[in-house]
């Protein structure tokens, strides 16, 4: 009796399944809502600057947290809920990890660049070489010395010309990533100037649909004279050497018998007698370049957003200093073993995760098959949009969410708000640098406020971000003095 119940059950359960997947079934259910598209099949008014705040607006009000939309008949779902992305991205990663192809960024030589991976063997094997690195659960403790030794320069370059503050902050998170895949290698004063120009096109060439050649890929092979063209091909030997300069120079330093231990020496040594070498010194090569464009610049605006949130709220920053004085006593640089004691600083540093991400519409996800959720189809090939900044100013799981308040993760009426994980991506292609990045934030934040206050100009700072993808404070001028302790000796003698 139970064995034909036991049966009876396990046969309803496949033809539901195979109901879910059947092709034809799948065909009848309707694709998610949206706007109407216009006869070029592309959404009226689609919104240019900031979307994501009209996705997690107008749009969320209007469609629901699923909003189909098309762009020159390009299928994108913009996802705009904790709950849909973990039902989809996390939980359904075999279907929603793929990376749409980007013609564009492909011609200008940016095929290296391992966030640009379709879901495949071959971003497995650098993911897991990133992950050898960049251990995906925990700070790498590895790092750390290096990461205090750029934080306590970093301090150095602000008690010279504080007005330049933006520099140093690019020179210090570029220097942690450069030295870390490179060793002592390569020239920070050199390789920055040439890394942005390179990073420059990716800004131009990475906006989905700014080439009619994203839409169209057979004009790929227009001849060289067409304008895209000769643009592509003017930007791409700087994204070349980008990648291969560096890298050289690392083989260079090694068969002169003067390297320094980094990624790089660690991985080519690992491939002594390797039959593949050529091909896999390439995959060392992408994997070293690409931290470089992925965990400079990320961390280049939390580290401003940190400035920026310090001359707005005094009172932030004094509670902070106190806590710092109260583990230190004013008499040394804090390191990591001073982290457990320093909650508050995490909690500034989740804060400014949250309240302006970096990334604030993530990396653009892509399904590699066809599938359905709540009753609706979505298409082999959509690209997905998860709306970062939409989840993170929910005010059921961030109550307040505009206002910039680190309290909300510690004990307090209502319960702590989450750490904002959604920062930094979802499923299978979750951020591998999250830790070093934490751990780059806690001692640059911790050591500037041991030695330094930052003050407005006088007037208070603008809270507006570049629109851009990957969004920065916008210029903004604060005032940064020693603090009156003891840290004139600290800076003098003890970095
Ligand atoms: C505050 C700093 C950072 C933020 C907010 C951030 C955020 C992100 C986000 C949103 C993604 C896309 C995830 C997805 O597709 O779902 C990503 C991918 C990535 N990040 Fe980060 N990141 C930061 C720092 C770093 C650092 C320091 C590194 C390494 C040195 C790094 C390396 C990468 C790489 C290699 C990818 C591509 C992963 C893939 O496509 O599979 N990131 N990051």
């Amino acid at each position: 009796m139970y064995v034909f119940a036991f049966l009876g059950a396990s046969l309803l359960v496949c033809a539901l399944v195979w109901l879910r997947s059947s092709p034809r079934v799948l065909h009848a259910l309707p694709l998610p809502p949206g706007p109407q598209t216009n006869w070029l099949g592309t959404v009226n008014n689609l919104p240019k600057v900031r979307p994501w705040l009209i996705y997690g607006g107008d749009w969320r009000q209007k469609f629901g947290d699923l909003v189909y939309i098309k762009v020159f008949r390009n299928p994108i779902l913009i996802l705009n809920s904790a709950q849909v992305v973990s039902d989809l991205l996390e939980k359904r990663g075999g279907v929603f990890s793929s990376r749409p192809s980007r013609t564009m960024l492909e011609l200008v030589g940016w095929d290296w660049l391992v966030s640009m991976f379709p879901y495949s063997s071959k971003l497995t094997q650098h993911r897991h070489m990133i992950h050898r690195h960049l251990p995906a659960n925990e700070s790498s403790i590895k790092y750390h010395d290096l990461q205090i030794q750029e934080a306590r320069n970093l301090c150095r370059l602000l008690s010279e010309t504080p007005g330049q503050f933006r520099t140093h902050i690019r020179t210090a998170s570029a220097s942690i990533v450069l030295r870390m895949s490179y060793g002592e290698t390569v020239d920070t004063a050199q390789y920055i100037p040439l890394a942005d120009q390179a990073l420059s096109s990716l800004a131009q060439a990475g906006i989905f649909g700014t080439y009619l050649v994203d839409y169209l890929p057979i004009l790929k092979h227009a001849p060289p004279w067409f304008s895209f063209k000769r643009k592509a091909l003017a930007w791409r030997p700087p994204v070349r050497a980008m990648r291969d300069e560096p890298f050289t120079a690392v083989k260079q330093h090694i068969a002169q018998g003067h390297a320094t231990h980094c990624l790089v020496s660690e991985e080519l040594e690992r491939l002594a007698c390797d039959a593949d070498r050529a091909e896999n010194e390439k995959v060392i090569a992408n994997v070293a370049s690409t931290l470089f464009a992925a965990g400079a610049d990320t961390v280049v605006s939390a580290i401003a957003a940190f400035f920026l949130v310090m001359a707005l709220h005094p009172e932030i920053q004094a509670k902070a200093q106190q806590d710092l004085d109260d583990v230190l006593g004013g008499l040394r640089l804090p390191t990591f073993a001073d982290r457990a004691q320093l909650p508050f600083i995490e909690w500034i540093i989740n804060e400014l995760l949250r309240w302006r991400p970096v990334t604030p519409l993530g990396l653009p996800h892509y399904t590699s098959e066809e599938c359905s959720y709540a009753g609706y189809r979505i298409p082999a090939g959509t690209t997905i949009v998860a709306n970062v900044w939409a989840i993170l100013h929910d005010p059921e799981i961030y109550p307040d969410p505009d206002t910039f308040n680190p309290w909300r993760y510690g004990d307090q009426q209502g319960g702590r708000n989450p750490f904002p994980d959604p920062a930094f991506g979802f499923g299978r292609r979750f951020c591998p640098g999250k830790h070093l990045a934490l751990d780059t934030l806690f001692i640059i934040i911790a050591t500037t406020l041991a030695v330094f206050t930052v003050t407005d100009d006088g007037e208070k700072p603008s809270t507006e971000f570049t629109p851009h993808s990957l969004s920065h404070p916008l210029p903004f001028g604060c005032t940064i003095t020693k603090r009156a302790t003891a840290h004139d000796l600290i800076i003098d003698e003890k970095m």
